[in-house]
């Protein structure tokens, strides 16, 4: 085993809060992980910090009209709180816009460089003429080559998730001022991956036995399909300058920094520490540092291909021993998007449940072999039926029963017993190398189950002693009963601790043990009587009104109270809205959400695809007016060609005709 751990959770934009999926995907598994490492007697540190360049946060400064300084300062502030309410730690919590930051980068760049493995290349670009600047990533947006999604991104589809360069999409545009770019020669930097991928693939090839099969999966078909050399240079002035002093106005690419800020936030940490080498035992020697990397699955390219690639050609640096990505966490049955606002942020979350709560219940909706779903009432379910029922109970009636009929003491306890005291102690005496393995092995769901097994056999044991009753006949075995359950919990309230850290500190309280470290928890032994403090109810119950608040939260995101950009008056003038009159109405043969509708709006009659037959008959809507879209850019629709859009309302998904108050003249202009 090697002796330092270093552990790693992706450096979250700071362009925004945080939300569960952030935390199930990375934060809450490398929290866990590193917390038992070290309760564990291993030395582990875990290191983390914003990523407060690239487009992502430009972009967010440009439409809230605030410099990305501002949005960053901010953004870092509000996340710290978020990891804070989650009980998320780390050992240094830094941000790549410090200096200490773009020296490092700076240095990194320059030894690839001069290696050979950064090379420059003219290249044509996107520019906007309207914005006077070069398109680089998001700034460009437009229909995806591959799926035809028409709102796909310079960098990236949402809709297929493939990987983009803008040159490739269709009709692009600028996505400050709609206006269509131009081709213009520029300078850039290349990572040459070409020139990497064969130690690279040696590398990932020794990774096969055991990394997550998803991960190691696509790394190696992404090297199958052949990597080719990636810009890492960008036209942008919010980033780390170029160091070569021919590429002026130039920075960094976030995805080329953005991973040095793992080495840069270890050296401020060290810096903290008052010992400035200390990060050195960390990056630099390889036999005694075993590197983990937290992520989220979209991250896996960059964490599985880019970084290696950017490591094996720098030379001097650690390697990833592992990077065990998680999938995604959907809420309520739809991808979490920041964007319609369809997410539960942790800042609202945790007004309603205490950290614990939160943390048990998104270890077990933990995304770690597939996609997962949270949903209120699920949520509920579990934290009722396991945390509170089971665990909690268990703790509850074992304490109150120790106070009540044994006056507050337990122990001695220092001989196996009968059969079922045995049985208990010989899961003491398994649990903490047990549970250690899955946790070793990144299974902390599994972990999760494994700790409510546990608990769950302690209550059955209680049951069948029936402390309740041998009170009265046999106090020696009422106290032995009890003093087996109360080593067991003190066993739990150690395993627990990775997972649920407030709880475990309140139960070491209250059963008035002093902190143990993980291997002690395999002692079921009590040497001397012991007087516990006074229990108190560890959880209470999920209750209805609340878990009510918090879809009522959700619903009403999905009806749209979504935060939209602001428009100018000029936007709004663009929009050409008439009353029409409906003329015919059809039902579209192979869709069976569309009607064909024939509309008079004026001067002349248009045709419109409109999605609402499951709520409309034709008969009903003929005659009746609407108001429509009239200058929007005729599409094809299953075949048929829209020349405009019926507007209504949309009432949960449902759509909900608008009529005007009276009738009107076919033609007549809404404003
Ligand atoms: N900011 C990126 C994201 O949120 C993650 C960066 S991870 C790092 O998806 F490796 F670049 F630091
Ligand atoms: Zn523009």
């Amino acid at each position: 085993m090697k002796k330092r751990i270093l552990i790693t959770s992706a450096l979250p934009y700071a362009n925004g809060p945080l939300h569960i999926g952030h935390i199930a995907g990375a934060y809450l598994p490398a929290d866990i992980y590193t917390r038992y490492q070290k309760k564990r007697g291993r030395e582990a540190i875990h290191i983390c910090g914003t990523d407060e360049h690239g487009v992502a946060i430009t972009i967010r400064a440009d439409k809230e009209g605030k410099s990305p300084r501002e949005i960053v300062d901010f953004y870092h502030e509000r996340i710290k709180e978020d990891f804070r309410l989650m009980r998320i730690e780390f050992d240094n919590f830094s941000r790549t816009s410090l200096p200490l930051h773009y020296d490092t980068a700076q240095e990194f760049f320059l030894r690839l460089y001069n290696k050979g493995y950064i090379t420059q290349k003219s290249v044509e670009q996107y520019y906007c003429p309207k914005c006077k600047r070069f398109l680089p990533d998001r700034y460009v947006e437009g229909t995806c080559p591959h799926c035809g999604y028409d709102k796909a991104r310079g960098d990236q589809c949402d809709n297929c998730g493939r990987w983009l360069e803008p040159k490739e999409l269709i009709n692009p545009r600028c996505a400050i001022c709609g206006t269509t770019p131009v081709l213009k020669e520029s300078t850039h930097y290349y990572l040459a991956l070409s020139k990497l991928s064969e130690p690279l693939e040696k590398w990932l090839n020794s990774k096969k036995s055991y990394w997550k099969p998803e991960v190691i999966g696509l790394a190696l078909s992404w090297i199958k399909e052949g990597l080719k050399d990636r810009a890492i240079t960008r036209d942008l002035e919010w980033g780390v300058p170029v160091p070569l002093e021919e590429a002026k106005g130039k920075v960094l690419y976030v995805w080329f920094d953005a991973p040095i800020g793992y080495i840069s936030s270890t050296k401020e940490w060290a810096i903290k520490k008052g010992n400035p080498d200390l990060w050195k035992e960390w990056w630099l020697d390889k036999e005694n540092t075993k590197l983990v990397h937290f992520i989220g699955k979209d991250n896996i390219v960059f964490h599985a291909i880019v970084w290696p690639a950017m490591l094996i050609g720098h030379g001097d640096y650690v390697l990833p021993d592992n990077v065990p990505a998680n999938y995604y966490l959907n809420l309520e049955g739809s991808k979490i998007s920041t964007s319609r606002n369809w997410a539960i942020w942790i800042k609202d979350l945790a007004t309603l449940y205490p950290a614990d709560y939160i943390r048990f219940g998104l270890t077990y909706f933990m995304p770690e072999t597939r996609d997962s779903d949270f949903t209120f009432h699920d949520f509920k379910e579990r934290v009722n039926n396991e945390l509170v029922n089971n665990f909690g109970n268990f703790v509850n009636r074992t304490l109150t029963f120790i106070k009540k009929y044994l006056n507050g003491r337990v122990g001695p306890l220092t001989e196996r017993g009968n059969e079922d005291d045995g049985e208990i102690l010989s899961l003491i005496e398994k649990a903490p190398s047990e549970l250690g393995e899955l946790i070793d092995n990144y299974n902390f769901r599994k972990g999760i189950i494994y700790l409510m097994t546990l608990s769950d056999k302690g209550n059955r044991y209680f049951d069948r002693m029936a402390p309740w009753k041998t009170r009265k006949t046999d106090i020696e075995r009422t106290k032995r009963t009890l003093s087996v359950c109360y080593a067991l919990i003190r066993t739990l309230s150690v395993l627990i601790e990775p997972y649920l850290p407030d709880s475990a500190k309140r139960i070491r309280e209250m059963i008035n043990a002093t902190d143990m470290k993980w291997d002690e928890a395999a002692r079921w032994a009590i040497p001397q009587e012991i007087e516990i403090n006074e229990p108190r109810v560890l959880y209470k119950k999920v209750e209805e009104e609340k878990i009510e608040i918090g879809e009522k939260d959700v619903k009403s995101k999905e009806k749209g109270e979504k935060k939209m950009a602001e428009i100018s008056f000029e936007d709004f003038m663009k929009l050409d809205i008439k009353i029409g009159k409906i003329k015919s109405a059809e039902k579209v043969e192979g869709a069976d959400k569309l009607l064909k509708l024939t509309v008079d709006i004026g001067e002349r009659e248009i045709t419109l695809a409109a999605g609402i037959a499951q709520f409309y008959n034709p008969e009903d809507i003929i005659g009746k007016e609407i108001p429509v879209l009239v200058n929007l850019k005729p599409r094809k629709i299953r075949g048929i060609l829209s020349q405009g859009m019926m507007l209504a309302a949309d009432e949960d998904g449902k759509p909900v005709l608008l009529h005007p108050e009276k009738e009107v003249k076919p033609g007549s202009v809404v404003r």
